[in-house]
């Protein structure tokens, strides 16, 4: 190990620091629950559903399965299908797109913003065809794209505006939070998101008392409200969220504004480290509050120096290394070059932020960074900008 290397690995992210926060609270209503054999659906569900309605500034969450059922069941409640084109931002998880093809509609990429790398009012309306019908904006990273813009541009068009929320909990443009924009709102709880369960698990938000009867009606295979158990009015899917995935995700939430207090301060400190250096920052738009799912920057020759950080026992991700009009299964719905994306793809690099990280160890990966980066050879430049 180099002498720059800490003394302990810096991992990416520390669930199971999370976990020990919450379990002192947790504990006696899950071993209640489990004890007590009612699994699925329950007042513990409902009790969360409720509580992170409120938090998102809407009327209704409905509890599935995960952050891709969400996105499969707002589509599919909101009509979409065959015939049907969903835009979608080409640097986003495979899942908002497959989400789309798994609906029966087809994915349209919009490129992003070469600042946010974020879909921007013209990246949606450079994407808009006589077909297409909904556009599902995605705040990535944690930054709230600009929802005034987006939503103005897509009023013109005729379009709903669908909000994948799974890395913004929390997120706000303009002061109003994210899940609260959006016709409807999709969010993930996977255990690495800042709302993360103890297992997979994720929620439909909407205000629209219709669209959440639909999706909670779908979720359940078919059943509507107030239906006998085998009364069926829809072909839908099994999409529940669990009653203890949501004593956990209520137990979490209690501590979801702390965490992401947490976040905003270690991301401050990276910035001002990485400041004139050649690391490219992603910008933050100045009506964003950005929750940092992920602390993403462009570097030059990023695999190079991911690996170099690696030797110094630093762990770090790629979000994402090929965009999704270039994933072979949705490669046929791509009609041409998004170049922010591509090259964005090939620079991208997420570098640690957990709650429970601590100051050291964001000086330790900035100076580690800065070491990896002197060791590559010169002449290499991150695409579009300043540096
Ligand atoms: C932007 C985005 N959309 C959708 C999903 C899908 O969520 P899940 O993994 O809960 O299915 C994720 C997370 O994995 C995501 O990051």
């Amino acid at each position: 190990m180099s002498e720059l290397s800490p003394a302990a690995p810096i991992p990416f992210t520390d669930l199971a620091a999370m976990t020990a926060d919450i379990w002192p609270a947790i504990e006696a209503d899950y071993l209640a629950c489990t004890l007590g054999g009612r699994y699925i659906g329950g007042p513990a569900v409902t009790r969360f559903e409720e509580a992170w309605a409120a938090y998102c500034g809407a009327d209704h969450a409905v509890g599935v399965a995960n952050g891709t059922d969400a996105l499969e069941l707002a589509l599919t409640a909101l009509g979409m299908g065959p015939g049907d084109e969903v835009i979608v931002p080409a640097n986003t998880f495979i899942a908002t797109a497959a989400a789309v093809v798994r609906a029966g509609a087809a994915p349209r990429f919009a490129d992003v913003s070469d600042e946010t790398l974020l879909m921007t009012p013209d990246t949606l309306v450079a994407a808009i065809t006589p077909r297409t019908r909904a556009a599902i904006v995605v705040h990535l990273f944690g930054q709230v794209a600009d929802m005034a813009g987006l939503l103005a541009a897509a009023g013109q068009a005729g379009l709903t505006v669908i909000e994948d929320a799974a890395q913004a909990h929390g997120g706000e443009w303009d002061g109003r939070r994210a899940g609260s924009f959006g016709e409807v709102a999709c969010f993930s709880f996977y255990p690495g998101k800042n709302l993360g369960a103890l297992g997979d698990a994720g929620a439909v938000v909407t205000s629209r008392p219709d669209l959440a009867d639909r999706v909670r009606a779908l979720a359940n295979h078919g059943r509507s409200h107030g239906a006998a158990h085998y009364e069926h009015d829809y072909v839908g899917m099994n999409s529940r969220l669990d009653a203890l995935q949501a004593i956990a995700l209520t137990g979490k939430l209690a501590h979801l504004d702390s965490w992401t207090r947490r976040r905003i301060e270690l991301a401050r400190r990276y910035t001002e480290l990485l400041t004139g250096t050649d690391v490219r920052l992603t910008a933050v738009a100045a009506l964003a509050r950005h929750v940092y799912h992920l602390f993403t920057v462009r570097v030059p020759l990023r695999d190079e120096v991911r690996l170099e950080l690696a030797h110094r026992g630093i762990e770090t991700g790629v979000h994402y290394p090929v965009p999704c009009h270039l994933q072979p299964p949705l490669r046929r719905f791509a009609d041409g070059p998004l170049p922010v994306a591509e090259q964005a793809a090939a620079e991208l690099l997420s570098l640690p932020l957990f709650p429970h990280m601590t100051d050291g160890q964001v000086d330790l990966v900035c100076e580690a960074l800065s070491d990896a980066l002197q060791l590559m050879p010169v002449g290499h430049e991150v695409g579009g900008g300043q540096w």
